[in-house]
C-alpha cells in the first residue's frame, strides 16, 4: 500500500523526507493536467507556463498520444534490442523522413542522447578525421546546459553542477556562447576538433538568443575545418522556437528542409523531451550515414532505446505537431507575448527585459541575482494561477504548451502584468 495524498503539505512532506534533495520545487503539488492546464490536490486550476521544461509542447495528455500510448501498452511495451520489433523500423524510418537524415540512433533520456552524440563524434573524430588515439575535442559554449551525467557535466561551466563530482572527463574545449572569433580561433588553432556542440538558444542559462547569423556562421565554419557540428535541440526542438526546430531559423513551414535559405543543417542533431509529448522518456540522435556508420554492434546501446511504446508515441507526438501546426501557433503567439511583455517592461521598473523566440522566452527581474524576488514573484503567480519558475536567479521562463489559444494567451499576459504590478 502507498499514502493516498489528499493534502499539498502531505505530498511535499514525504518528498521532503524520503526524496533526494536535488531538486527545489515551487510549493505546489500536481494531480492532473489536460491541455494547458494543471490542477493541485485542492482542485485549483493553473496555466502551466513551463511545461515540463519543454516536454510537455503538444499538451498535457493529449488524447491521440495517449490512445497510440495505451494501444501500444496493451500489445508490446519491450523487447530490447536482442531482437527486431515491428515498430522500431517503422519509426526509424518516420523519424528519419521527418527530420530529413540518413539514420537515427534511438535513447530516452535527454542527457543520453548528447553522451551518445559525443562518443560518434569521438569516433567519428578518429575512424573519418584521423584525430590521433584519445586527442580528440569538442568545443563547446560556457554557460551550456546538456545534462547531468558526470561527462556532460565535466563541460559545464556551473560551479553548483561540478562542485565535487570530479574527476571530470577530459577533451572538451569551452568558448564563449554567440561569439565566431573565438569558434574559429580555437578551430583554427587546435586540428584535433571532432566536433562543436551547441544549444541554438541557450534556454537553462535563461534563454539567450545569439545573433541571427551566428548559428550559420558557426556551421559554416565547422564545415571550412571539417568538424562536426553538432546542435542539441532538446530544449528548442519541435516547434517549442516557433519552427520545427531552432536551426529551422525563420522558417516556419510544416517540416524542415534544405530548400529553405534560413535552415542550418547540424551534422549531428540530438531531440528528446517533446519528441514524447511528455508520456515517456524518448530521445534520439540523428546524422547522415557518413557519420552515423562509425557505431558498429557491440559499441553503443540503451535497454530501452528504441523501445516499440516509445516509438509508438514518438510517432504520433510528431504527428500531433504537424497536424495542429503547433509551430506556426508558436511563433504568432511568441510574437503576441513579448510585445505584451515589452510593455510591462516599459511600464515597470521590476522587468528589465524579454527575450525569446516562438514560445520559449523569458523576463529578467530587476534585482540581483542571488535575491528571492524571482521565486517570490513566481509565488505570486501560482497564487494568481500560473505557473512558472525562476531559472538562474533573477530570470523567469515562460514556455507554455503549444496548444495555448490566444485568447488564453492574453489571459496569462493579464496575469503575469497584474502580478508584477501588484508586486
Ligand atoms: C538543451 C538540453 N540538453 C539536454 C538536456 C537534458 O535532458 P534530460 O533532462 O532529459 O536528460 C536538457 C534538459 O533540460 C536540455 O535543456
Amino acid at each position: 500500500m502507498f499514502d493516498e495524498i489528499t493534502a499539498s503539505e502531505q505530498a511535499i512532506a514525504l518528498e521532503n523526507e524520503h526524496g533526494a534533495h536535488n531538486y527545489h520545487p515551487l510549493p505546489v503539488v500536481l494531480t492532473k493536467g489536460k491541455g494547458v492546464f494543471l490542477w493541485d490536490v485542492e482542485g485549483k486550476k493553473y496555466y502551466d507556463f513551463l511545461s515540463a521544461y519543454s516536454a510537455v509542447n503538444q499538451g498535457h495528455c493529449h488524447p491521440r498520444i495517449l490512445k497510440s500510448l495505451q494501444d501500444q501498452a496493451a500489445t508490446l511495451t519491450l523487447t530490447s534490442r536482442a531482437f527486431y520489433n515491428n515498430v522500431l523500423g517503422p519509426y526509424e524510418k518516420y523519424l528519419t523522413d521527418y527530420f530529413g537524415f540518413d539514420k537515427v540512433l534511438p535513447m530516452n533520456t535527454g542527457v543520453e542522447a548528447v553522451e551518445t552524440a559525443i562518443k560518434i563524434a569521438r569516433k567519428w573524430g578518429y575512424e573519418r578525421k584521423g584525430i590521433s588515439e584519445n586527442e580528440a575535442k569538442i568545443v563547446v559554449a560556457d554557460n551550456n546546459f546538456h545534462g547531468r551525467t558526470t561527462t556532460v557535466i565535466s563541460f559545464s561551466s556551473d560551479d553548483n553542477a561540478r562542485k565535487n563530482f570530479g574527476p571530470f572527463t577530459p577533451g572538451f574545449i569551452g568558448i564563449p556562447y554567440d561569439d565566431l572569433q573565438a569558434l574559429e580561433s580555437t578551430l583554427l588553432e587546435n586540428p584535433d576538433i571532432a566536433a562543436f556542440l551547441v544549444e541554438p538558444i541557450q534556454g537553462e542559462a535563461g534563454v539567450f538568443t545569439p545573433a541571427e547569423d551566428y548559428l550559420a556562421k558557426a556551421a559554416a565554419l565547422c564545415q571550412k575545418h571539417h568538424v562536426l557540428f553538432i546542435a542539441d535541440e532538446i530544449q528548442t526542438g519541435i516547434a517549442r522556437t516557433g519552427s520545427l526546430l531552432a536551426v529551422c531559423g525563420n522558417c516556419s513551414c510544416e517540416n524542415h528542409c534544405e530548400k529553405q535559405e534560413s535552415y542550418i543543417r547540424p551534422d549531428i542533431l540530438i531531440l528528446g523531451k517533446a519528441l514524447s509529448g511528455g508520456f515517456f522518456p524518448v530521445s534520439a540522435v540523428l546524422a547522415d550515414n557518413s557519420v552515423m556508420e562509425v557505431i558498429q554492434p557491440g559499441q553503443h546501446g540503451s535497454t530501452f532505446g528504441g523501445n516499440p511504446l516509445g516509438a509508438k508515441v514518438a510517432m504520433t507526438a510528431l504527428e500531433v505537431i504537424r497536424e495542429e501546426r503547433l509551430a506556426q501557433n508558436a511563433r504568432k503567439l511568441g510574437h503576441i507575448f513579448r510585445k505584451r511583455m515589452q510593455a510591462l517592461v516599459d511600464r515597470s521598473p521590476l522587468v528589465s527585459a524579454v527575450r525569446g523566440k516562438g514560445l520559449l522566452n523569458a523576463i529578467v527581474i530587476n534585482s540581483p541575482s542571488e535575491s528571492s524576488t524571482a521565486w517570490d514573484i513566481c509565488l505570486a503567480l501560482r497564487d494568481n494561477g500560473l505557473l512558472a519558475k525562476p531559472t538562474h536567479g533573477n530570470i523567469i521562463r515562460f514556455a507554455p504548451p503549444l496548444v495555448m489559444t490566444e485568447e488564453q494567451l492574453s489571459d496569462c499576459c493579464d496575469i503575469i502584468e497584474t502580478t508584477i504590478l501588484g508586486f
